[in-house]
């Protein structure tokens, strides 16, 4: 049965971006909130980001209104019963997902997929919180989903052919790019770039260079769209600091141990964009101050 009806669970960052990206290519979306003021800002990031794909010439203002007019909101899980295929983007909290999977599982049939786009926790662990890890994967997209074009699906040791199959078909007509990997820490990107943002942070701890020129290395470099800092703040201090710890915890090797400055900074509060502070400033728009 070909996938038709998306629903998403969490309207943040990610998971707003991933309804609009669904929405774009043709799926009827609903997403889930805890509280109508997290959906309405849900819809707002919508809005501003499909203002800025008009503006930029990729689509017209009239296909723009019939996405933005296939995602709806709900506080409710009951309302998932119609779905094909579930994505949460909930916060990276592994009882915190294993409770959403264990009531959809119990609301949706046995046929609708479910997807987690978790960036460090372990698929498997979610995927036995119900009784379909047959027809459970991780599907990894990245920030921000409407510009980044790759999705890792993950195959955790449950996952059937099948499964990966019909996600590879639906990433496939969102217009993006999967690729397939083993249910391991940090999937394939995590794995490779994680190591880069914590040695930058430690670099910046011991006094090699200052955090522009850190940023400036990479970006000329090697041609890096963003620095480790700027990527940091951009993705969070508080994600990259709960994704250290979740690969530290696996490995135990303290290569992944998340750097004195970076905990700290999540104590403090200074989490990147989100919060205006981060190893940069910023204005109420996200815009850079310094
Ligand atoms: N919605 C719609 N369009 C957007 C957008 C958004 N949120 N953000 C950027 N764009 C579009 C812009 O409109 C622009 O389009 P045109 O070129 O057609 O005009 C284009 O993207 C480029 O944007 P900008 O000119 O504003 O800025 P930029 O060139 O600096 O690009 C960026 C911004 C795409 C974010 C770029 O800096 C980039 O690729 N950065 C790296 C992002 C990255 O590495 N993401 C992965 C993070 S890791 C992760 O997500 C996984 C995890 O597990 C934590």
């Amino acid at each position: 049965m070909a996938i038709q009806k998306v629903g998403i669970v969490g309207f943040g960052q990610m998971g707003s971006g991933i309804a609009q990206v669904c929405a774009m290519a043709g799926f009827d979306v609903l997403a889930r909130e805890i509280d109508q003021k997290f959906i309405d800002n849900g819809l707002k990031r919508v809005d501003g980001s499909l203002a800025r794909v008009v503006k930029s010439g990729k689509m017209t203002e009239d296909v723009a209104k019939a996405a933005r007019d296939r995602i709806h909101g709900t506080t409710s899980l009951t309302a998932f019963a119609d779905r094909d295929l579930v994505i949460e983007a909930v916060i990276e909290v592994i009882d915190a997902k294993r409770e959403v999977f264990g009531e959809l599982d119990r609301v949706c049939p046995a046929t609708t997929i479910f997807a987690s786009n978790t960036s460090s926790l372990p698929i498997i662990e979610i995927a036995v919180a119900t009784k379909r890890a047959d027809r459970f994967a991780g599907l990894h997209f990245f920030n921000p989903p409407v510009v980044m074009q790759l999705v890792e699906i993950v195959r955790a040791l449950t996952t059937s052919e099948a499964t990966v199959t019909a996600l590879r078909e639906f990433v496939t007509r969102l217009g993006h790019q999967p690729v397939v990997c083993k249910d391991t820490p940090g999937f394939i990107v995590n794995r490779l770039m994680v190591p880069i943002m914590l040695e930058a942070v430690r670099a910046l701890e011991q006094g090699v260079a200052t955090v522009e020129d850190i940023d400036k290395a990479v970006k000329l470099g090697l041609r890096h769209p963003m620095g480790p800092f700027e990527l940091i703040d951009y993705t969070g201090v508080d994600i990259n600091y709960h994704v250290a710890n979740v690969f530290f915890e696996e490995f135990k090797d303290p290569k992944w141990a998340p750097p004195a400055l970076l905990k700290r900074m999540y104590l403090a509060g200074h989490l990147g964009v989100k919060s205006g502070k981060g190893f940069y400033e910023y204005d109420e728009q996200g815009k850079r101050k310094t």
